[in-house]
């Protein structure tokens, strides 16, 4: 099977390299001589926010790379594991290093106090990724100078034993009140985030998610599984049974296809908060929230009701040409940087068939898929530079899985925190905080009128 899934990446890959090349783009690829003169558009295109080894994506070619290696590799050969150890260290891991990191992520997936407490709030009324964006924030809590993993109750059975039997945070009052407090001294001086945070972090997110996801659901969360890697567990707590193999390599691919993508919307969001020396917590709190948007990280959701609202393959021509004539954007197409096929929708259209195969009610969604794709390529491929990006497969891809659309976007954030935490460690080391200018097109001489004669 893996053997199979790793062909077909492979393919994909071949085809990206004849139909795109592998040229750089230089003004993005190369050490820069600050200040750089750049030429800048609204919504900031074409600005040079920093430079950064972390990762790179080469819009004119098509090319999407971490670390130096190109995501089609990764894809074929690694795991979201090795990645995240990439994207963080700089290195891919040995072998005793990755089993290392595995177990400190494994430890880290148990937050039964963060889910007591999320269990607290209404979140059956919560959007996803609010409710994701409030655990992040109690985990904050949780970890902050008293609440230290080694203080953190050892029963791994917390959740599904009986709630009266332990005791339940309390609001501090009083003196108590300032132990709470997240402290840049929790983390050792002038260290707003270190790794250990962000370890926990990208172990805990997907604890979060599919807590929030069963609870919404009117089900108990389940305790992560000591046994399954990132992706099979993250699938198990949110369904309640092992995935298959095919199941388990697709949904890593899909982590590792998401894991990082240069100065997106909200990595720069999580990185802006994080140059005003806020801490890591509050500046995942706002990559999740600039994620949330239709524009980012919400069109894999969209892209599915398109599909569903089209129905048919054979809708396809008129459907479009209603929405075109209505000037309405095709949700999963188009990209600010790609101005070549995504190769992230490369890798996961190839993979969402594969699974349509295994789950045979989901064929008409991905036929359909296919025509509009061919039809968005034929109309505007080539005169546009639009192609599908990522959220116009993954949608499919989770759907063919059984999960809810509610949970892509939750996904989506579960595998972009290793890109916005490993950003952020780096940015940090050479922090300046980001502080651009607006162009003022105001008025200066207005005379002030009292309240009353207005
Ligand atoms: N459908 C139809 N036309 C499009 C589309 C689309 N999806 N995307 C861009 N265009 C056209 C647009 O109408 C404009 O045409 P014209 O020059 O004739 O006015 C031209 O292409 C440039 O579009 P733009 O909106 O100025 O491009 P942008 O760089 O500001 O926006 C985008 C990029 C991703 C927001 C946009 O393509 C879009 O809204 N796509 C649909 C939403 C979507 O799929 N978002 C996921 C992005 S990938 C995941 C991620 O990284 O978060």
């Amino acid at each position: 099977m893996i053997d199979h899934i790793r062909k077909l990446i492979l393919e994909a890959k071949r085809k990206a390299d004849a139909e795109s090349g592998s040229n750089v783009e230089p003004q993005f690829a190369q050490k820069i001589d600050w200040p750089v003169t750049c030429t800048v558009g609204p919504g900031l295109e074409g600005a040079i926010a920093c430079e950064s080894a972390v990762g790179y994506v080469n819009g004119s070619a098509g090319k999407l790379i971490y670390r130096g290696y190109d995501v089609f590799d990764l894809c074929a050969y690694s795991t979201f594991e090795e990645v995240t150890y990439l994207l963080l260290h700089g290195e891919l891991p040995t072998e005793e290093e990755l089993d290392n990191f595995k177990a400190e992520l494994c430890r880290r997936r148990h937050v039964p106090r963060t889910l007591r407490q999320l269990m607290s709030n209404p979140i059956e009324e919560m959007n996803d990724m609010a409710a994701l964006r409030l655990g992040v924030d109690f985990l904050r809590r949780t970890h902050s100078k008293v609440d230290t993993i080694e203080a953190r109750p050892r029963s791994e059975t917390a959740i599904s034993s009986d709630e009266d039997s332990i005791p339940m945070e309390k609001a501090p009052y009083g003196e108590k009140k300032a132990i709470y407090e997240f402290t840049k001294n929790a983390l050792g001086p002038n260290k707003p985030v270190d790794l250990a945070t962000c370890y926990d972090l990208i172990a805990a997110m997907p604890t979060i998610v599919a807590a929030v996801h069963r609870i919404k659901a009117g089900k108990l969360p389940i305790e992560p599984h000591p046994d399954l890697g990132h992706a099979a567990n993250f699938l198990y707590m949110i369904r309640g049974e092992k995935p298959s193999l095919l199941e388990e390599k697709v949904m890593d691919v899909a982590l590792i296809l998401h894991a990082d993508h240069g100065m997106n919307a909200s990595t720069f969001a999580t990185m802006v908060v994080a140059s005003t020396l806020s801490d890591i917590y509050f500046s995942i709190g706002a990559g999740i929230a600039a994620l949330n948007g239709p524009l980012h990280g919400g069109a894999n959701e969209a892209a599915i009701k398109a599909l569903q609202e089209i129905g048919h393959k054979d809708n396809v021509r008129a459907w479009l040409d209603g929405k075109l004539a209505r000037k309405e954007k095709i949700p999963g197409f188009g990209h600010r940087v790609y101005k070549a096929y995504d190769p992230r929708a490369r890798i996961l259209g190839p993979l969402a068939k594969e699974l349509a195969k295994e789950h045979p009610e989901c064929r008409t969604l991905t036929e359909t898929a296919e025509v509009l794709e061919e039809e968005m390529v034929r109309r505007f491929g080539e005169s546009k530079g639009i192609f599908p990006n990522v959220d116009f497969y993954s949608g499919l891809v989770y759907m063919t899985m059984g999960l809810d659309h509610h949970l892509f976007t939750p996904i989506f954030a579960v595998s972009r925190v290793a890109g916005w935490t490993a950003r952020t460690i780096e940015y940090l080391e050479n922090n300046r905080i980001f502080r651009p200018r607006a162009v003022y097109t105001g008025s200066f001489d207005k005379k002030y009128k009292p309240l009353a004669e207005r």
